[in-house]
């Protein structure tokens, strides 16, 4: 299967490749696998007290379009809310990185591992705050 130049360019060059400490109040991780094909992402958000992510990082054990939907992610994340980073959909991601219909769930990950990260952080925020 031919890859498009955008998940070339992300699996060769993945931005926030790495790990956030997950034991900080400010870091919200999500960890998903996809049933599909096995693949795993892990992808953490650091978030500021007026809740903005500042930073964002990725690791995933899978295929190239799942490793350039994460890169793009983390990309898409940085310096946006919560709220707004939980309005990334994985067909705007599928569309960015011309995923074609086989690699769509791929994408579907990411916006999974999106969502994970932002509950988690929600839910320590939630006990915190008890
Ligand atoms: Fe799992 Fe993509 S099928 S690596
Ligand atoms: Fe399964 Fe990409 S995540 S083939």
């Amino acid at each position: 299967m031919a890859y498009s130049e955008k998940v070339i360019d992300h699996y060769e060059n993945p931005r926030n490749v790495g790990k956030l400490d997950d034991k900080s109040e400010k870091v919200g991780t999500g960890m998903v696998g996809a049933p599909a094909c096995g693949d795993v992402m892990r992808l953490q958000i650091q978030v500021s007290d007026e809740g903005v992510i500042e930073d964002a990082r990725f690791k995933t054990y899978g295929c190239g379009s799942a490793i350039a939907s994460s890169s793009l992610a983390t990309e898409w994340m940085k310096g946006k809310t919560l709220e707004e980073a939980a309005d990334i959909k994985n067909t705007d991601i599928a569309e960015e990185l011309a995923l074609p219909p086989v690699k769509i769930h791929c994408s579907v990950l990411a916006e999974d591992a999106i969502k994970a990260a932002i509950d988690d952080y929600r839910t320590k925020h939630d006990e915190s705050a008890a």
